[in-house]
C-alpha cells in the first residue's frame, strides 16, 4: 500500500494506474466498520485500484463545531486501510489541498443544502461539496463511494456529479449496524456508554416506522414520534420524509419514502435514516 501526502505524488502514481478502473473511497478518518464495509464494495470490481483519502476538511465545520477536536488517529486508520486492501492512501494536509489558505471560489449546494442537516449546519454543504469536488479532480477515479447513512450529503454529490457533468460514478453504500442496530459512525466515539443505549432509540424508530409505512405516513409519525418521546435524554433536532428519490416533499405519488432523524445525545448529534415502502393507498 501506497501512502501518499502530495499531489505530485499523487500525480505520479495516478500515471501507473491509467490503464485501471479506480475506485475512490473519501474520508476525514477516524475509520471504523462503515469505511471497511466502503472499502469492501470498492474492491468489488477486483481490477480496479482502490484508492481513501483521508482529510479532516475546515470548510465543512461551522464556527460552533470543534474541528481541533475532530479525532486523528493517523497510523490506526493507515494500518486500517493496509488490512482492508486498500492500493493507495492519500493524505494531504491543508496546505496541499487549499494551497492559497480558503477557496474563493467554491460550489454551493444550493437549497437542498439549506433544509435538514443544512439547517442547523449552514455551509456544511457547500465545504462537502468543495471537497469532493476537489478529491474528484485529483484523484480522477471511475468510481466514488459514500454511506447511506449520510444520505443527504449523498444526494448532493450525486447532484453535483449530474449538474456540473463529472465523469465518475457514485455509489451509495448501505448503512453498517452494530448488531444492537446503532448505525456506525465517527461521532459514536463520543458517547458514554449510558448515551450509547439511549442513542439506540434512533434506530428503534426508525424500525417502528419502517414497519407502519404502509399504513401511511399518519401511522409513521405517530409510532416513530412516541418511541423517541419515550427516551428523555435524547432532543429531537427534526424527524422529516422526503421522496427517498428526488429529496422533494413526499405526494401522492412517492412509493418510497426517506425518513431521517436528527437527534442529540448529550453533546453528540447523531442521524441516521431508514427508506420506507409507503405502499399505493396510504392516505397523505
Ligand atoms: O463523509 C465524510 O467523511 C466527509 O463529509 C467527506 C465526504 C469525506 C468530505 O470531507
Amino acid at each position: 500500500m501506497r501512502v501518499l501526502r502530495t499531489r505530485s505524488e499523487l500525480d505520479e502514481v495516478r500515471a501507473e494506474h491509467a490503464r485501471r478502473s479506480v475506485a475512490l473511497v473519501p474520508t476525514m478518518g477516524a475509520l471504523h466498520e462503515g469505511h471497511r464495509q466502503l472499502i469492501a464494495r470498492a474492491g468489488e470490481d477486483a481490477s480496479a485500484a482502490r484508492y481513501v483519502s483521508i482529510f479532516v476538511n475546515p470548510l465543512q465545520f461551522g464556527p460552533n463545531e470543534d474541528l481541533q477536536a475532530y479525532p486523528r488517529p493517523l497510523e490506526a486508520d493507515i494500518a486500517f486501510c493496509d488490512e482492508a486492501g486498500v492500493d493507495v492512501v492519500f493524505v494531504p494536509s491543508e496546505q496541499e489541498m487549499y494551497p492559497g489558505g480558503p477557496p474563493s471560489v467554491t460550489v454551493s449546494a444550493g437549497e437542498l443544502g439549506t433544509v435538514l442537516e443544512g439547517r442547523t449546519r449552514p455551509g456544511h454543504f457547500d465545504g462537502v461539496l468543495t471537497v469532493v469536488a476537489k478529491l474528484l479532480n485529483l484523484v480522477h477515479p471511475t468510481a466514488a463511494y459514500f454511506g447511506q447513512k449520510d444520505a443527504q450529503q449523498l444526494a448532493l454529490v450525486r447532484r453535483m456529479v449530474r449538474d456540473l457533468s463529472m465523469p465518475t460514478e457514485i455509489v451509495g453504500v448501505p448503512t453498517v449496524r452494530a448488531a444492537d442496530g446503532l448505525a456506525q459512525s465517527s461521532r459514536n466515539a463520543y458517547l458514554d456508554p449510558g448515551q450509547r443505549s439511549q442513542a439506540l432509540v434512533l434506530s428503534r424508530a426508525l424500525n417502528i416506522a419502517k414497519a407502519s409505512g404502509v399504513h401511511g405516513v399518519h401511522a409513521v409519525f405517530e409510532e416513530a414520534g412516541a418511541v423517541l418521546a419515550g427516551e428523555p435524554g435524547v432532543k429531537l433536532d427534526y424527524l422529516e420524509l422526503v421522496d427517498a428519490d428526488t429529496f422533494g416533499p413526499v405526494d401522492r405519488a412517492t412509493t418510497h419514502g426517506l425518513l431521517l432523524v436528527a437527534a442529540w445525545v448529550g453533546g453528540t448529534r447523531l442521524i441516521d435514516n431508514v427508506t420506507l415502502d409507503l405502499g399505493v393507498t396510504v392516505e397523505r
